[in-house]
C-alpha cells in the first residue's frame, strides 16, 4: 500500500480550492512513552503505541497558497533552497496533495518553538500543513483522519493534531487506518517541561535511519514492545491520578531503554554527548538530594526536564540554562 492510496482513501478526489489562503497552527509534542521502530516504512506505521504531551502555544503556524512554477517554501522568513533535504522531503509530501502535477504550493511556516531549543520541528510542521490543507480544500476531516495524513509526513506528527496528552494507537491494519492519535481526557497545568540544551549541532543520524537500524540489528529491541506496553499503561494511570513521581520515573526509564536498544544496534547508535551524561548525573544527584526532577531524551543529545510548577525556581537555580516551554 502506498501513501497516495491512503490519501485517496481519506479525501477521495476532493482537491478543489475552497479558499486562496489557509493558515493553521499545530503544537509540537514530546513523547513520554516513545515511538521507536516501524512495522511499515512507507506508511510510517509503528511497532508500538506511544504517548506524548503537546506544548500549547509552542509549535508551527503554516500558511498555504498556490503559486505558478514550483513549490516555494519559506521557514521563519527564510527561503528554503531546493537542494536541501528539507525542501525535498516537504515537496515529496506535498506531491500527495496536488490536484494535478503542475499545481504548486507556497508554504510559509513560522515556528514558535524557540529555535535554540533544538526541538524536532517535523511533528508540528507536518501537522500544521495537514490542518492548513484541510482548510484550503475544505475537507472538514475528523481529527483522527488528519492524524493519519500527518503520520504520512512523520510518525510523531500524528500526535501533533491535538493539545494536551495524546496516545498514538499503533493499530494492526495494513492500510494504517487504525493507526492514529487520540486525545486523553485529562489536563495537568502543574506539569512543566524545560529543554536542557547541550548542543545545537545537527544530529548524526536521522531518527528514520536510526530506528530502522535498531529494529534490524538490536537484540534488545525484542524487549521493547513489552516495555512500552507496561510503560504506556503506567503513564496513562499517572496522568489520570496526577502521580508525578510515577510519570517521571516511567518516562525517564522509557527514554533510557529506547537509547539502550540503539546502543545495542550494529553499528551502534549513541545520541549522547559527554555533556548529556554530565547533565544526567546532575539530574540524578539533584533528585537524590530530594528534588522531584526527571528527564526524557529523543533522537539527539539534548534533555527535556520534567518537573512541577511549584519547583520552577529551585530548578532554574540548579539549571540556569534551562529553556522554558
Ligand atoms: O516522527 P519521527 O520520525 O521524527 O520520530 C520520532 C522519534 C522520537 O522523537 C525519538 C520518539 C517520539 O515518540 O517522538
Amino acid at each position: 500500500m502506498k501513501k497516495s492510496d491512503v490519501v485517496k482513501n481519506i479525501v477521495g478526489d476532493n482537491f478543489s480550492l475552497a479558499v486562496e489562503t489557509a493558515t493553521a497552527f499545530a503544537p509540537t509534542n514530546i513523547a513520554l512513552c516513545k515511538y521507536w521502530g516501524k512495522r511499515d516504512q512507507e506508511l510510517n506505521l509503528p511497532m508500538t503505541s506511544s504517548l506524548s504531551v503537546s506544548l500549547g502555544d509552542k509549535g508551527a503556524k503554516t500558511t498555504l497558497s498556490v503559486v505558478a512554477e514550483k513549490d516555494i517554501i519559506v521557514l521563519n522568513e527564510t527561503l528554503v533552497a531546493e537542494e536541501t533535504s528539507f525542501y525535498k522531503k516537504l515537496t515529496a509530501f506535498l506531491d500527495l496533495f496536488r490536484p494535478h502535477p503542475d499545481f504548486y504550493f507556497h508554504v510559509k511556516t513560522i515556528s514558535t518553538v524557540p529555535i535554540a531549543a533544538g526541538l524536532a520541528s517535523s511533528a508540528c510542521g507536518f501537522a500544521s500543513i495537514v490542518l492548513a490543507l484541510d482548510e484550503l480544500f475544505l475537507w472538514q476531516l475528523e481529527p483522527y483522519q488528519l492524524s493519519i495524513l500527518a503520520r504520512l509526513g512523520s510518525g510523531s506528527a500524528s500526535r501533533s493534531i491535538w493539545n494536551g496528552f495524546v496516545e498514538w494507537h499503533a493499530g494492526t491494519r495494513d492500510d494504517g487506518m487504525d493507526s492514529h492519535g487520540e486525545v486523553l481526557d485529562a489536563i495537568w497545568p502543574e506539569l512543566c517541561i524545560g529543554v536542557l540544551m547541550v548542543s545545537e549541532k545537527e544530529k548524526s543520524i536521522s531518527s528514520r535511519e536510526a530506528m530502522q537500524q535498531t529494529v534490524e540489528t538490536s537484540e534488545l529491541y525484542r524487549c521493547w514492545p513489552t516495555k512500552v506496553m507496561h510503560d504506556l499503561s503506567v503513564i496513562k494511570e499517572a496522568i489520570l491520578t496526577k502521580d508525578f513521581e510515577s510519570l517521571g520515573k516511567t518516562a525517564e526509564s522509557n527514554a533510557l531503554t529506547m537509547h539502550a536498544t540503539m546502543l545495542s544496534a550494529w553499528p551502534p547508535i549513541y545520541y549522547c554527548l559527554p555533556e548529556t551524561i554530565s547533565a544526567m548525573q546532575k539530574i540524578w544527584q539533584t533528585r537524590a538530594d530530594g528534588l522531584s526532577l526527571y528527564f526524557t531524551q529523543d533522537a539527539g543529545p539534548n534533555l527535556k526536564l520534567l518537573f512541577l510548577k511549584k519547583d520552577r525556581d529551585i530548578i532554574k537555580h540548579h539549571f540556569p540554562n534551562l529553556e522554558w516551554l
